[in-house]
């Protein structure tokens, strides 16, 4: 039977989204050029820049290397966007990086191997610079005539073994990036913004989101909700083992103008299995942080799909709600630690200043785009497992295409709810061991000084 346009080519007439980071964004703005019927609300607990957002940092590493084709490609074709941008490349800094590893057989080095190899097939070669030993990767960094510590004086085994740099690779300034975002949605008729105040809970009627609850008690109405809402998503719908919060630890050296000139040609230096991770010096300061095992904060709430039972998650304790805190302990010594061998004029200077960065991580560091799993109007856009940023481009197409039904089998599968089989995290590398729980470690300003 012939009928009128079928209903799936239609798109809600109203959408919530929930965060205004990365993901959410850029999904409001790839609605509103898609869909420019569609009214989209933005609602977050702050204004963007959120200053405890994931999105917002002094910086953020745009690589195409990675030892997955799929995300090498996306990132590749995100990158050029970037460059592209007149907004965005303002703030974009193209100073290479260089990935390290040890060069002792473990899951580190194979990654490491495997991203390598799929740089060298997609990058131009004179791009691609090799330090096959310990002393041509610190002279890259401290110049010509440096040498690192002998292994007697280190007293233990070196890590910082063997790397190479890909040019290419650069920083942008991630909070001077989501201004650019945020001043580009204002400019769009059919994007509202509701900041300051966050959203309590989805109002979930007989398996169908009808909209959202405000903390303030109003009642926002919407025929979909987008949760775009970082590591604080797990609050506003069940993702179980799917998706978790994990905070890592970030902090900033005040460097000298000489020492600036010094580290001028520096790229971002990271091992990559750790994930300790070094950035040339921006505005005076160099920053140093740690892909480790992470801290959680563990809290019980109602669950979102059934209010009258409850469920655990960690929840992001951050500098907005605790001002105060600063890094533990054991964190500091292996960040001193690492810093010892390879950035040893930084590694007893007292640390400007601190913080948690809390990410949305996966087991598989694939994201999270796709609807949710037993209650319908609600998509979910999250998952960034630390390496979201650089997406920021695409990844708003790619959350609508989700929506409508038309990413590809190979992209719907990686992002899908229900994963199965692999455990890898290789596109955003951890240290193994589980996350301590923020409240028996964390130092305060006062404890501590
Ligand atoms: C230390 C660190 C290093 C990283 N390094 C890189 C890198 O080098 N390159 C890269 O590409 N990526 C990197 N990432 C990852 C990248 O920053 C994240 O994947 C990305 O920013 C995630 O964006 P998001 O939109 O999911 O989350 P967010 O930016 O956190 O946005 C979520 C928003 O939701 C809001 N929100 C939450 N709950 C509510 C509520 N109930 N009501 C209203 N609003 C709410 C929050 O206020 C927040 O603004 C790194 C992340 C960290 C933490
Ligand atoms: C650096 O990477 C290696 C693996 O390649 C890892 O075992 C080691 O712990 C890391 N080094 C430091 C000091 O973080
Ligand atoms: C990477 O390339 C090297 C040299 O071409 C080769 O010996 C090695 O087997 C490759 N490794 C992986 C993990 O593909
Ligand atoms: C919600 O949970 C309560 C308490 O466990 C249970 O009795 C009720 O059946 C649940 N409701 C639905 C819709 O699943
Ligand atoms: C999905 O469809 C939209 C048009 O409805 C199109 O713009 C988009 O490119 C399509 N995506 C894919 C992956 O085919």
């Amino acid at each position: 039977m012939a009928s009128a346009a079928p209903s799936e080519s239609k798109f809600a007439a109203n959408v919530i989204i929930i965060g205004a980071g990365v993901f959410g964004l850029s999904t409001a703005l790839a609605i509103a050029n898609r869909h420019p019927s569609t009214s989209v609300t933005v609602v977050d607990r702050c204004t963007p820049p959120v200053p405890d957002g994931s999105s917002v940092d002094t910086t953020r590493c745009i690589r195409w290397d990675y030892p997955d084709p799929i995300y090498a490609q996306l990132a590749k074709q995100s990158q050029l966007l970037i460059e592209q941008d007149p907004e965005l490349s303002k703030h974009f800094f193209k100073r290479g990086m260089t990935f390290v590893c040890n060069g002792v057989p473990s899951r580190f080095t194979q990654g490491w191997q495997d991203q390598y190899n799929l740089t060298k097939d997609l990058a131009q070669p004179e791009h691609l610079v090799d330090l096959p030993t310990r002393e041509t990767l610190f002279q890259r960094i401290h110049g010509k005539d440096a040498k690192p510590l002998n292994r007697i004086v280190l007293g233990r085994e070196p890590q910082w073994n063997v790397a190479y740099t890909n040019k290419e690779d650069a920083f942008i300034d991630a909070e001077a990036g989501i201004q650019v975002y945020y001043d580009r949605c204002l400019q769009y008729p059919s994007i509202r913004f509701r900041c300051g105040t966050e959203v309590d809970h989805i109002n979930i009627d007989k398996g169908i989101a009808k909209g959202v609850v405000l903390a303030d008690g109003s009642n926002l109405q919407s025929d979909m909700v987008i949760v775009a809402a970082g590591a604080w998503s797990s609050r506003l719908v069940s993702l179980g083992s799917r998706v978790y919060p994990i905070g890592h630890e970030v902090v900033w050296f005040k460097v000298t103008r000489e020492e600036e000139m010094r580290w001028k040609a520096m790229s971002i230096t990271t091992n990559d299995s750790t994930g300790l991770n070094i950035f040339p010096p921006y505005r005076g300061e160099v920053k140093v942080l740690r892909r480790s095992p992470g801290v959680k904060n563990s809290i019980t709430i109602p669950k979102p799909e059934n209010r009258s039972e409850t469920m655990e998650i960690s929840y992001p304790r951050t500098l907005v709600t605790n001002p105060t805190d600063i890094i533990p302990a054991n964190a500091e010594a292996a960040i001193r630690e690492d810093l010892r061998e390879i950035m040893p004029s930084l590694a007893s200077r007292p640390f400007d200043r601190t913080k948690i960065c809390w990410i949305s991580t996966t087991p598989t560091a694939d994201f999270l785009i796709a609807p949710h799993p037993s209650v319908g109007g609600i998509h979910l856009a999250t998952g960034g497992s630390a390496h979201a940023w650089k997406f920021v481009p695409v990844l708003g197409d790619l959350v609508v295409d989700s929506i409508m039904g038309n990413l590809s089998k190979e992209l719907e599968d990686k992002w899908a709810f229900d994963k199965s089989g692999q455990s890898s995290d290789q596109a955003a590398p951890r240290m193994d061991g589980a996350p301590e729980e923020l409240r028996d470690v964390v130092r305060t300003i006062q404890s501590h000084f």
